[in-house]
């Protein structure tokens, strides 16, 4: 019995240890969204969204909806690369979640 218990013990620690770690992870993907952007979309998408170069697209004016995002950096369209060779889904996830904030200059109707 003692045995039992103690194996119980090992496996639930172990979950535990895997659990917060992948929270971690996850933390720290969503917090470089920004990062992210930076370094693979300025080139042509501008630090504020709006640069346009290649007929990019202001990303101030989207009205995508997260997935739609996703989708777009994912599999690109037209002039835009694809990215899910260079990115894993949850850094695309992460930079989508950023270019949400680029919203200042929309109508405010919330798209
Ligand atoms: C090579 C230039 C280029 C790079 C690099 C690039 N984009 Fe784009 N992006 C474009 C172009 C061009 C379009 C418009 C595509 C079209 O004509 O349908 C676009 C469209 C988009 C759209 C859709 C906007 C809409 O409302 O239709 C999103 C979202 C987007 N880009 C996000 C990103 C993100 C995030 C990155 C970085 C991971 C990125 N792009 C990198 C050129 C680029």
């Amino acid at each position: 019995m003692k045995k039992i218990t103690f194996t119980t013990i090992y496996f639930l620690l172990l979950s535990l240890t895997a659990s917060v770690l992948m929270q971690c992870r996850s933390h720290s993907d969503a917090a470089s969204g920004k990062e992210i952007y930076k370094r693979y979309c300025v080139t042509c998408h501008g630090i504020h969204g709006d640069l346009k170069t290649n007929g990019a697209r202001d990303l101030n004016y989207s009205v995508l909806s997260l997935e739609e995002r996703i989708l777009v950096i994912t599999e690109g369209r037209n002039v835009m690369t694809p990215f899910k060779s260079i990115l894993s889904p949850s850094q695309i996830r992460a930079v989508a979640e950023f270019t949400l904030g680029f919203k200042t200059k929309a109508d405010g109707s919330g798209n």
